[in-house]
C-alpha cells in the first residue's frame, strides 16, 4: 500500500498546481499510489476551502481532503463538510462544528482509516487530539485495516509527541499547518511512518503562500493590512509512504 500524503494547498495557484494538466493523476501514477491524501485548508483564493475548490481537488486524484484551523472559513462549504464522507475537518474540534474528522476509505482491497486532528500548542484550545486519537481508533475498531493520522499543528514537539502516542497503534502520522516542508520522515520503532510537515502546493514565492508585501507591512508597520496571494514559482510537496505487513516500509519526500 502506497499513500501519497500532499501538504497544504494554498489559493488558486495551490489548487492549480494538482489539477492542471492532470498533475495530481500524473503524480499519482507515476509514484503507484494507491491512495492520495491532500490537505485543503487554504485551498480557496484568500483562505479556507470552498466547495468549488474541494471538487476540484477531488476531481484532481484527491482520494480523502483533511483540513485544519481554516477550515469553516468559507460558509459554502459547510454541507460538503456535512455530506461528504471524505471530506474532513480535525475530529477533536466541537462535535457541533460542522462536519466529521474521520473516514474509512478502500484502496486496493484494504480499509483505511483516516483521521484529522489539529495541535492544541499555539492554537485554539480545543480537546486533546491524543485522547481524541485514542477515542477515533476505539470507535472504528475492527473496521480498518491501516490507519493515517493527518495532526494540523504549529509545534513540532506536539506533531512528534502524538506520532510517539500512536507508533505501533498507526501506520502513518504526518503533519500539516506550517506550509514549510521538513526533512524528517521517518520509520518510528513501532514501524508507524513519520514526518513532521509535508510542506505547502502553491506559490513559493512569498511568505507561506502570500504575498511577501503585506506580510512585511505587517511585521514592520504592524496595521491591518489585507493579505493578497503570493504567484509564481509554484511548487508541490508531499510524501509518500509504502506499507508492508502492518508496517511503514518507506516515508519518501515528494517535490
Ligand atoms: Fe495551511
Ligand atoms: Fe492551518
Amino acid at each position: 500500500m502506497r499513500i501519497l500524503c500532499m501538504g497544504d494547498v494554498v489559493g488558486d495557484e495551490g489548487v492549480r498546481s494538482l489539477s492542471e494538466g492532470r498533475a495530481l493523476s500524473r503524480l499519482r501514477d507515476g509514484l503507484r499510489a494507491d491512495l492520495v491524501i491532500v490537505n485543503g485548508e487554504n485551498a480557496a483564493p484568500t483562505n479556507g476551502i470552498s466547495a468549488d475548490a474541494a471538487r476540484i481537488l477531488f476531481d484532481a486524484g484527491a482520494d480523502v481532503i483533511t483540513g485544519g484551523n481554516h477550515s469553516w472559513r468559507r460558509r459554502d462549504v459547510y454541507t460538503l463538510l456535512d455530506d461528504r464522507p471524505a471530506m474532513l475537518r480535525p475530529a477533536n474540534y466541537p462535535d457541533s462544528a460542522p462536519g466529521h474528522g474521520s473516514c474509512v476509505v478502500t484502496a486496493s482491497g484494504q480499509r483505511v482509516l483516516v483521521m484529522n486532528l489539529i495541535g492544541c500548542v499555539f492554537m485554539e484550545p480545543v480537546a486533546s487530539p491524543f485522547t481524541t486519537a485514542d477515542a477515533v481508533l476505539a470507535a472504528y475498531k475492527g473496521q480498518y485495516d491501516l490507519a493515517v493520522v493527518d495532526i494540523h499543528a504549529e509545534a513540532t514537539s506536539e506533531k512528534l509527541a502524538l506520532a510517539r502516542y500512536l507508533d505501533g497503534r498507526v501506520h502513518v502520522v504526518f503533519g500539516t499547518h506550517t506550509h514549510v516542508a521538513t526533512a524528517d520522515e521517518q520509520i518510528l520503532p513501532g514501524g508507524t511512518g513519520y514526518v513532521t510537515d509535508l510542506g505547502m502546493c502553491g506559490s513559493h514565492a512569498g511568505v507561506l503562500g502570500v504575498a511577501a508585501e503585506p506580510i512585511l507591512h505587517k511585521f514592520l508597520v504592524k496595521t491591518p493590512v489585507q493579505f493578497t496571494p503570493a504567484v509564481g514559482e509554484v511548487a508541490v510537496h508531499g510524501v509518500l509512504f509504502e506499507i508492508r505487513n502492518g508496517r511503514c516500509v518507506s516515508a519518501q519526500r515528494v517535490t
